[in-house]
């Protein structure tokens, strides 16, 4: 039998529950040291989110999920009207696997006083790729990571870990360049994308794909695998091959194919289409498919 988490609605309610069960993990390990991990989310939760959870639940003696739609990183009302909620299949998704506690506040607790006036701002490296389509979506998102980080701080001394998808592989970068360049006592751990059986990476966007759209969307995978192949061989990488690929599914309407630094999430400087490919590299992709705008990435190297 799964048993559901916790429901916390305030913060109070959250840092009460995240000490009674820390307490009582440090009374059960001879060492008495403990940790916690959160998983930041929006709800809607699919098998990529298990994975995150999963992977929480494996290092952590308390696990916390947050859930919570964040206005501010929604740039249209109609966006932020149409994202799915449902909290109770997501609680019964957190009761399978294992979450302790799930924090789940409305707009009033994390926005007491409406929009705040000052944000995290994700400067040059959130301007680019999601954000160039998405004006303001990174500040916002960090903004409300910053602050969940904060509500998830254990408050009592414990290792902290918090778990983001490398799926979204700039917001990923954000992340940790916040928590290093802020101090945020906290390990940000990425998780690997999880895929359906044909290579489409899970996303509460799928929803929105028709079947026929679906199988255009296929090329986004298909793309990033022929990329990763090459750099598996050390051969050059043929973008232009990549990009062909893409061009050839009409439904497919490509906005960006770059190969790029993991961390800086900058061009890569040599032209890896005439040198074998022997570094390190993150390959980007998105597109809109119909009215669905899908990101996926590969790690090259
Ligand atoms: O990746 C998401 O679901 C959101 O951007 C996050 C990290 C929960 C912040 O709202």
């Amino acid at each position: 039998m799964t048993r559901r988490p916790v429901l916390a609605r305030t913060y109070a309610e959250l840092n009460a529950a995240s000490a009674e069960l820390l307490g009582r993990a440090a009374a059960s390990h001879h060492a008495g040291h403990t940790s916690l991990g959160l998983v930041p989310t929006m709800g809607a939760l699919h098998e990529g989110h298990a994975a995150l959870v999963r992977n929480a639940r494996e290092a952590n003696d308390v696990v916390v999920v947050s859930i919570f739609v964040n206005p501010l990183q929604f740039g249209e009302a109609a966006d932020l009207e149409r994202y799915p909620r449902n909290l109770e299949a997501d609680l019964d998704l957190l009761a399978a696997c294992g979450a302790d506690i799930a924090f789940a506040p409305l707009a009033d607790e994390v926005y007491p006083g409406g929009e705040p006036m000052v944000r995290i701002s994700s400067g040059a490296l959130g301007a680019k790729f999601e954000g160039a389509s998405r004006p303001g979506h990174f500040d916002g998102a960090l903004t409300v990571v910053a602050k969940l980080l904060h509500y998830g701080l254990p408050p009592v001394p414990a290792d902290y870990r918090a778990y983001f998808g490398q799926k979204d592989a700039q917001q990923l970068a954000l992340v940790r360049r916040m928590a290093a360049d802020l101090d945020f006592p906290v390990e940000i751990v990425g998780v690997p994308t999880v895929r359906d059986a044909d290579g489409l990476a899970l996303s509460s966007r799928n929803r929105f794909l028709t079947p026929e759209q679906r199988t255009a969307a296929l090329v986004l995978h298909r793309s990033l695998s022929y990329l990763k192949e090459q750099a598996d061989r050390h051969e050059p990488l043929d973008v232009e091959g990549a990009l062909a690929m893409i061009r050839s599914v009409l439904q497919v309407d490509l906005d960006y194919l770059e190969v790029v630094d993991p961390d800086s999430l900058e061009p890569l400087a040599f032209n890896c289409q005439d040198t074998p490919f022997t570094g390190e590299a993150l390959a980007l992709i998105a597109a809109r498919v119909g009215d669905v705008r899908l990101i996926d990435n590969v790690r090259l190297g």
